[in-house]
């Protein structure tokens, strides 16, 4: 897997489509799922779902979700839902996460923060994850439930251990790891554990241990992603993580090899309130001059190898076939 994080890819997209063409049909029930699911007669919640759910996203998690059911041939028609679910609550993470970091595309159209306010971004998460945990309930079964409500409470954390990574340049490795652990790989991981739960239950463990490496990698990759890629590229504007002040892993891996004009620079930048596009364009240059989009891309690579390690112990078959290529294309994504 050498070196696979530094190769910019103009096949991402078709890799994902390739990635999903086996759960495809299903993934499409997923979408009327999510409609069913959030369906109500209050018309601000229909015209904010509406626009919500107008612009489908990558529909990464519950890939993962149907291709965890299907490792042993035998998927349930259950895993539908639970993919559902978890994309709800994706979704509601977005939403919530949109309003706090106060950005305004997602998905290249205007977030609900921007679009209606940050009052109806707060209610509409909560309105989102609500649904998506009565339907999960709806699944009946304890397992199941008890694997994505912990997850549930784990985002939250998430999101509370990023207000720590704004404004403080001493944010250190560690804790960036435990961030995105709790903000993202666990959602990934719960994706993954929760859907072996659904047909193919002997494999949770790895399952879930795949999910987590995996969730890393796509964390360390967003995070890159933010340094290195246009908004016409990923749908939401770059270097917003310098504009909000917020401490990634490209600038935990530079600052210790940043001159001393550069860390100024940088200190500078978290000065001042509303930094310039320059003073923006010029931190993303030194840090990547120092060596922390390189460094990043090292971690990265190394999250990725541990996801595949931890599919070693299940048997070959297409859904196995189709994790390892989620996961290539987790690495190489640019979107
Ligand atoms: C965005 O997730 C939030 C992160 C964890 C980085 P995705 O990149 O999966 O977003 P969509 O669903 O495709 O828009
Ligand atoms: C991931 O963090 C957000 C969630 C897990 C909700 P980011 O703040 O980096 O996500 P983007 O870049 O806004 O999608
Ligand atoms: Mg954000
Ligand atoms: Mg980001």
């Amino acid at each position: 897997m050498s070196g696979v994080l530094a190769r910019p890819d103009a096949e991402a997209a078709d890799r994902l489509r390739a990635v999903q063409a086996p759960v495809q049909a299903r993934l499409e029930s997923v979408l009327r799922e999510m409609r069913r699911i959030v369906t109500t007669d209050v018309p601000m919640v229909e015209q904010v779902a509406g626009h919500l759910l107008g612009r489908r996203g990558k529909m990464f998690r519950p890939t993962l979700t149907l291709l965890a059911s299907d490792l042993e041939g035998t998927p349930e028609p259950r895993a539908v839902t639970l993919a559902a679910v978890i994309e709800l609550m994706h979704l509601a993470t977005l939403v919530h996460d949109d309003s706090v970091d106060h950005s305004a595309v997602r998905r290249g159209l205007p977030t609900v923060n921007s679009m209606f306010s940050h009052q109806v971004a707060v209610i509409m998460g909560d309105f989102l994850y609500s649904r998506a945990l009565c339907a999960l309930v709806a699944i009946r079964d304890f397992d199941v439930v008890r694997v994505v409500t912990d997850v549930s409470n784990e985002l939250s954390i998430g999101e509370m251990r990023q207000l720590a990574a704004i404004e403080t340049l001493s944010f250190g490795e560690h804790e960036y790891e435990m961030l995105i652990r709790a903000k993202t790989a666990s959602l990934l991981a719960a994706a993954c554990e929760a859907g072996a739960l659904c047909g193919a239950s002997r494999w949770r463990e790895p399952l879930a241990r795949f999910g987590d490496r995996l969730g890393m990698a796509f964390q360390v990759v967003d995070d890159i992603l933010d340094y290195t890629e246009d908004e016409s590229v990923t749908g939401k504007p770059s270097g917003n993580d310098l504009r909000e002040h917020k401490v990634t892993l490209p600038l935990i891996g530079a600052l210790p090899a940043m001159t001393a004009a550069q860390r100024g620079r940088v200190e500078a930048l978290f000065r001042d309130d509303h930094p310039s596009d320059e003073a923006i364009q010029e931190v993303m240059q030194a840090v990547a001059d120092a060596g922390g989009i390189d460094y990043a891309r090292g971690v990265g690579e190394r999250y990725a190898q541990e996801a595949e390690e931890a599919l070693a112990v299940v048997p070959a078959s297409p859904a196995r076939a189709g994790l390892v290529d989620a996961l290539a294309y987790v690495t190489d994504r640019r979107r």
